[in-house]
């Protein structure tokens, strides 16, 4: 065999997960030099790289080893033989990881990379909760700092939200700082909700007539929405759940239609593993995740920047909200 072959083949097999979402020529021109790049970097620094379910099909299919929703990334974050982390997300999955893991450098490619719900809510507003409410016990979203998770008694993602709420067996939590999942919950479990108005920039901006006007236009649709989105919207829908959960419900149900009333690169990476399903696109985009480009985690991995640290004082108080969660 010539030295050209084997080559080719390792290119062909780099772009294959995106092929449906984009040429060749467009690939090799925009990406491939990065994505070379990213993988001898990985190889050199002995780096894995975790990606949100919102990250671009190129970050998604062609350089990530971890993939998945809040949840998937913190549980796997506790198993990984690497020195090196990228989160290929938003600064608080990059928190996470790095509770989970102190021993190893943990980089966000961009760590201007937010998130609006984080920002909603200080652990100054979470002290003053709890006086409010001696004894109430606090559920807070991992969508959120370090600092707010260490004064929470447990934390939850949109995966298990439910399951933490109802192991905690009380009539009444204080559920922040998502003011939507918090009630979406409450519709579920009939538990009462004291909530903290903090809302996702993306989610909020759904409404139920945007909803039912895609149905009026795509008869069969079917609908699945992400429960940061207004209970209004929740309630026109045939199923919420995480993004792990939509992306799920289109393995397994196989809708021949599908909206995804959620983050845009949701679909992208959907449709690239199901062309079975049509995939409408009402999306709204994060322009937090969107700061994570294939360049940036490519610099990350160069420079070794920018690395997530933990205040001292709040680790071990927020490690233990992320641990009570993943044992539930
Ligand atoms: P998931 O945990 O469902 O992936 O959601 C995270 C997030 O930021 C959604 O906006
Ligand atoms: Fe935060 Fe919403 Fe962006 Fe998720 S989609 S990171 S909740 S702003």
């Amino acid at each position: 065999m010539d030295q050209i072959t084997p080559l080719l083949d390792r290119r062909n097999a780099l772009y294959e997960p995106v092929s449906r979402l984009m040429t060749r020529a467009d690939w090799e021109r925009l990406y491939a030099d990065d994505i070379e790049a990213i993988l001898r970097l990985k190889q050199e620094r002995d780096a894995v790289i975790l990606a949100h379910n919102y990250q671009t099909p190129e970050i998604f299919h062609c350089v990530s080893d971890i993939r998945g929703d809040s949840l998937a990334l913190a549980r796997e974050a506790q198993n990984l033989d690497a020195k090196v982390i990228v989160l290929a997300g938003v600064h608080f999955m990059a928190e996470t990881a790095k509770l989970m893991n102190p021993e190893k450098t943990v980089l966000i490619p961009d760590s201007r990379a937010g998130c609006s719900l984080a920002e909603s809510i200080t652990a100054e507003n979470v002290r003053a909760l709890k006086a409010a409410y001696p004894g109430v016990p606090v559920v807070t979203y991992v969508n959120s700092s370090v600092a707010v998770k260490a004064e929470t008694d447990i934390c939850c993602t949109s995966g298990n939200a439910k399951r933490v709420v109802e192991s905690l067996g009380v009539p009444r939590v204080i559920m922040i700082p998502d003011e939507f999942l918090a009630k979406n919950i409450q519709n579920e479990t009939g538990i009462e909700m004291l909530t903290w108005p903090g809302h996702c920039e993306v989610h909020e901006r759904f409404t139920p007539q945007e909803i039912r006007q895609y149905r009026r236009m795509h008869p069969g649709v079917t609908v699945l929405a992400h429960p940061e989105c207004p209970p209004e919207v929740v309630a026109e829908a045939d199923y919420s759940g995480s993004t792990a959960g939509m992306m799920d419900f289109v393995a397994q149900k196989q809708p021949k239609k599908v909206l995804l009333v959620t983050e845009c690169s949701m679909s992208d990476n959907l449709a690239a593993q199901h062309p079975e399903t049509q995939f409408v696109r009402p999306c709204n985009l994060c322009p937090h995740m969107k700061r994570i480009t294939l360049s940036a985690i490519r610099r990350s991995l160069e420079t070794m920047e920018e690395e997530v640290t933990i205040p001292e004082d709040m680790f071990a108080r927020a490690r233990r909200a992320v641990e009570r969660m993943l044992a539930v």
